[in-house]
């Protein structure tokens, strides 16, 4: 019986993952200009990682997958990289060598959600995570990560929006504000949303079921009570995305859908047509409390996740070539079965000079082999008849301009070069 993928997930194919390389690369590129190292970090923790008294978000209540192992212990696959990676950092105690960790990661995380377009149930997340500073040009600078990100792949219809929910202070009392403005129509707003109220009204404004309701349109919004100091910070942020020219649209409804953030939030938009519902490319924000809820010492941090399958179809979408066709130098054919072993010689030769090259194990016929080396759009073909063999020498045809020369294995590592440059 065949058996298919799991629902929300999906494959990366021979002849696509070189995409997610090229990808990968530029992201490997674009951290290491602001100095931020690769954190790897295992793909499921114990479950309290993630579903902390604090967070009350859909997505670690309801959308987590949860499993105990045979020893009992209760786990779960990672929603998200950030409460891995602080994880990580507290039990590491990364803290006494670096005042401040500037760590990114790219890997799978798992939520159950309704599978849609840009929207799965394993899905890959770059993320970049500053631990260690209260300083807002910290802040400014992660965006700049982000932006300078997207305008390198050359992304064009994409936007920053930022907001700002203030410290402890200010949000308490927008949440008493969102909890006195809900509180009259609470049996308008759905059975999640009812409870929300008193034990976390900000995760109304993101309910997927009430976010028409006229309520939640017009909504106080976290600008509105900020502290003076809220207030000076996130002013002190946009100077500085200012001064370095980073573009950004204030977007005062932003709040975002995890419990973790304090002050700075953000999201990167791509309003790219025939995108759909699925636009938001990425997001982050401050996060104040974390690495002190995982048991660490009273760190700040701050950081962005991009979604890896949401970027490569926005490339796709504005037809941006960002990587390289990853071409076959060399198909070997053999016109005879007895000239195969001195081709498989010659191929070796090839490779160790670093040439890419392979050849027929189908024992297919001469014509077959020649029609299977042109599909595979090889630079050149060499063809091994009696003749090359007898003299030590081989054909090598130019599968674009046709041209064929015969030449000796010596000559033939020289020519290649010669054709390289
Ligand atoms: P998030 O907004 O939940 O934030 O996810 C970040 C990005 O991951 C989203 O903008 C989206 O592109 C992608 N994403 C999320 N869920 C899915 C899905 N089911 N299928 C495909 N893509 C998805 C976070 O995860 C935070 N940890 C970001 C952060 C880092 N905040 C501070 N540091």
């Amino acid at each position: 019986m065949a058996v298919n993928k799991a629902k929300g997930t999906y494959d990366v194919l021979p002849s696509e993952s070189f995409k997610w390389q090229a990808l990968e690369h530029k992201i490997r590129e674009i951290t290491a200009q602001f100095n931020y190292l690769e954190i790897r970090t295992p793909i499921f923790e114990y479950s309290e990682v993630f579903h902390r008294q604090n967070e009350l978000s859909d997505m670690v209540t309801k959308e987590t997958y949860n499993f105990k192992d045979k020893g009992d212990r209760n786990l779960t696959l990672r929603p998200e990289g950030t409460a891995g990676v602080i994880r990580s950092f507290v039990e590491n105690k990364l803290y006494v060598n670096d005042p401040l960790s500037k760590m990114y990661y790219i890997g799978p995380n798992f939520r159950y959600e309704r599978p849609q377009k840009g929207r799965f149930r394993q899905f890959v997340q770059f993320g970049v995570e500053a631990v260690g500073s209260n300083d807002p040009m910290l802040d400014a600078e992660v965006i700049e990560l982000a932006y300078h990100f997207i305008q390198s792949l050359g992304l064009k219809g994409v936007s920053v929006r930022i907001n700002t929910l203030g410290d402890q202070a200010s949000r308490k009392m927008f949440q008493d504000a969102l909890k006195a403005h809900f509180e009259p129509v609470k049996h308008e707003l759905c059975a999640d949303c009812q409870n929300r109220i008193d034990k976390n009204p900000l995760r109304i404004l993101d309910c997927k079921v009430d976010h028409r309701h006229e309520k939640v349109v017009n909504a106080p919004t976290p600008v509105m009570y900020l502290t003076e100091a809220s207030k000076n910070y996130f002013d002190a942020v946009k100077r500085y995305l200012d001064q370095n020219d980073v573009k950004y649209v204030l977007a005062d409804r932003l709040v975002r859908g995890l419990d973790y953030y304090e002050h700075t939030v953000f999201e990167i938009e791509a309003e790219i047509e025939g995108f759909g519902a699925q636009n938001v490319l990425g997001g982050g924000g401050r996060y104040q409390n974390l690495v002190k809820e995982l048991g660490g010492p009273d760190l700040p941090g701050i950081g962005f996740a991009f979604g890896m399958e949401r970027l490569l179809d926005a490339l796709t979408q504005e037809n941006i070539v960002f990587y390289e066709e990853q071409r076959l130098d060399v198909f070997g054919i053999a016109i005879d079965e007895t000239h195969r072993s001195y081709l498989s010689q010659t191929l070796s030769l090839l490779r160790k000079e670093g040439y890419r090259a392979t050849m027929d194990f189908n024992g297919k016929n001469f014509k077959t082999q020649l029609k299977n080396g042109l599909k595979t759009n090889a630079r050149y073909l060499i063809i091994i008849g009696e003749d090359e063999y007898a003299t030590n020498s081989v054909s090598l045809k130019d599968t674009t301009t046709q041209e064929q020369v015969k030449l000796s294995k010596d000559e033939l590592i020289n020519y290649l070069k010669e054709m390289r440059r």
